[in-house]
């Protein structure tokens, strides 16, 4: 069914206020909402609304195995949808909330299976954009978001990354301008025995082991493909793909580039370059992004850049291969994800 795709500015105090009601009269009527958060754009509905939830995954196309992260606004919808608050999680969300760390607790039985793939946690985060937050307070409950894209597709950080795959889908985008952090919050479960990190982010294990020294990565302990899945069933490893193909690689120079590409059948001139440090010249390359080589500058880069090379249509898209430090790791997880189609 096509539905009419209204987009809601925020620009000044009269518009952000009608943003508010608009969104609050939809998400009241079961409906989505496509919201800003400092992350990445979230497709919003009434996290305890069955029916709700189920267009969002009709929207999106996204499979009912996938898990919902619920947001939340105060303490007293965290009491709502938590059903224990471990010490850990207190110490995080101390921390870290409002912010973009999605914590894994045990959940409450109000919580429906639609959000939580029949699980029995919920992944909880309490998100600090501004707009968001507004919304969730103003409609006083938990709202279910993921990610405001089509499944398996990159996620969106600008309203017009949204439109681009949901226009038609959904009845309402909020515009809140770019995202700050640009790639998807840091997971961690905290229902096993050991708190361990099921999705990196800019909020990455350096910072989190310096609070909780027996935090784990979640890589390190399942196979992606198969134990992680059936723990985080998100987390499969074609995820956050642009439509072109994308590799990482590392090159000494361009002429080695070049040589390389030539060896692999690559055409130059429908090729698209995203670099940190070593910069190739352009032409002969499609487009060459230049993004800085500072992890938290990347990230807010990444998803705006391979969606610019997408509307090229690229018959690739390389990336230089970032550095494997542990403040990189949330870029590296997006980029390896991306990367698998090949
Ligand atoms: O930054 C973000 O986290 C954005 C914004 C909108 O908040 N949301 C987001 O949602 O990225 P989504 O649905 O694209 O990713 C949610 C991730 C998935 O990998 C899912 O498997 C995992 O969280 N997840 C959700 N509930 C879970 C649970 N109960 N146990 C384990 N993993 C869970
Ligand atoms: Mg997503």
């Amino acid at each position: 069914m096509i539905v009419h795709t209204s987009i809601a500015n925020t620009s000044d105090a009269a518009s952000w206020e009608q943003a508010l009601v608009d969104a609050v009269d939809f998400l009241t009527a079961g409906q989505v909402v496509a919201l800003p958060s400092e992350t990445v754009y979230g497709l919003a509905a009434d996290a305890l609304d069955r029916k709700a939830v189920a267009r969002i995954f009709e929207a999106k196309g996204r499979p009912s195995t996938n898990p919902l992260i619920v947001h939340v606004a105060d303490e007293g919808m965290l009491e709502t949808c938590a059903a224990s608050w471990c010490s850990i999680a207190a110490l995080l969300a101390k921390h870290f909330w409002p912010g973009p760390l999605t914590l894994v607790v045990p959940k409450k039985p109000i919580i429906p299976d639609e959000v939580t793939a029949g699980l029995n946690s919920v992944a909880l985060r309490w998100p600090s954009h501004p707009l968001m937050q507004a919304v969730i307070q103003r409609f006083q409950g938990p709202l279910a978001a993921p990610s405001a894209n089509l499944s398996n597709r990159l996620s969106p950080t600008s309203t017009e990354q949204v439109c681009a795959q949901l226009q038609g889908k959904i009845p309402l985008i909020v515009d809140g301008g770019s995202c700050s952090v640009g790639i998807e919050s840091t997971v961690v479960d905290l229902t096993g025995s050991i708190p361990t990190i099921l999705r990196p982010g800019v909020i990455h294990r350096g910072v989190l082991s310096a609070l909780v020294p027996s935090i784990q990565m979640a890589s390190g302990v399942m196979d992606p493909d198969e134990g992680l899945a059936q723990r985080s069933p998100g987390q499969h490893r074609q995820h956050y793909a642009p439509e072109a193909s994308l590799r990482v690689c590392r090159w000494e120079d361009e002429p080695s580039l070049l040589g390389r590409m030539e060896h692999e059948g690559l055409d130059p001139a429908k090729t698209c370059v995203l670099c940190h440090e070593r910069f190739p010249s352009s032409p002969p390359f499609m487009r060459v992004s230049v993004i800085p080589n500072d992890p938290e500058a990347y990230a807010r880069a990444l998803y705006a850049e391979l969606f610019q090379c997408d509307q090229l249509r690229p018959q690739s898209i390389l990336v230089e291969e970032p550095p494997s430090k542990e403040a990189w790791d949330g870029v590296l997880d997006r980029l390896q994800r991306a990367a698998s189609g090949w």
